[in-house]
């Protein structure tokens, strides 16, 4: 893993832009991967920023919640809608996005996979991850070569996300994600990290002993991993 250490989060979050704008100058239609959360909204905010035209991208949200529908303002989809897609040139048709409330999440999952497939797999998959080292929502204890899924939430990670909504029992318990097996194949991966309380988990995405306890430690195996820290997040990397 390659890790970069900036000093604060408007820095890394321009840092990952600028890494998206050096792939799509070399690849127009790069095919990505993009999270949600609050980490990258810096990011987000950056490429907006940059005014870079992605005309020629394909992109593929990493999971959303079930139940939610899309005009739910705590739907990823809405996430993406405000925080990108209303002001990026990425046409409609290709912007991938889970849906959440369709009768049969299996049937959904797998024309995903198809469509990621189709598209030639991804070029980048950006990341954030979470307390408990999730990654998308594979939670602990998700196998590594899971592909796009139903999931169910842990408690911690309901916990984490309750802010967002108005009372914690209201985020759902279960979500559609890309599987770690999805994430894995994608030709590069740039994890985002900010804040002291993501330290401990960073570290052990970094430094721990890979296992399915800790979702983010399937990064390990992969050859192109670029981590981007604030110092806050990066606090217990030397220890
Ligand atoms: C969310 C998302 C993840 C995200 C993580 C951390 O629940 N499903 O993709 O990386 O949790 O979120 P945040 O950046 O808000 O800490």
């Amino acid at each position: 893993m390659n890790v970069e250490i900036y000093a604060d989060y408007t820095a890394l979050s321009e840092r990952a832009a600028e890494i998206l704008a050096e792939l799509v100058q070399q690849k127009p239609n790069a095919v990505l991967g993009l999270p949600t959360g609050s980490t990258p909204e810096g990011f987000y905010a950056a490429v907006v920023r940059m005014g870079l035209s992605l005309s020629q991208v394909r992109s593929f949200n990493l999971d959303e919640y079930v139940g939610l529908p899309r005009t739910h303002d705590q739907s990823y989809y809405t996430f993406m809608d405000q925080h990108f897609y209303q002001h990026v040139d990425i046409p409609l048709e290709n912007r991938y996005i889970l849906d959440g409330t369709r009768p049969d999440p299996e049937e959904e999952c797998r024309r995903y996979e198809e469509a990621i497939a189709a598209a030639g797999g991804m070029d980048l998959v950006i990341l954030g991850i979470g307390l408990n080292g999730h990654i998308g929502f594979n939670e602990p204890g998700a196998a590594w070569d899971a592909r796009t899924r139903k999931v169910a939430l842990a408690e911690r990670t309901r916990q984490a996300n309750a802010r967002h909504f108005e009372r914690p029992e209201l985020v759902p318990e279960h979500a559609l994600t890309m599987g770690i097996g999805t994430i894995l194949e994608a030709k590069r991966v740039l994890v985002l990290a900010s804040g002291e309380a993501k330290a401990a988990i960073v570290r052990e995405m970094v430094k721990g002993v890979p296992g399915v306890g800790v979702p983010a430690t399937a990064l390990q195996r992969h050859p192109q991993v670029t981590v981007l820290l604030d110092k806050s997040a990066a606090a217990l990397l030397s220890r």
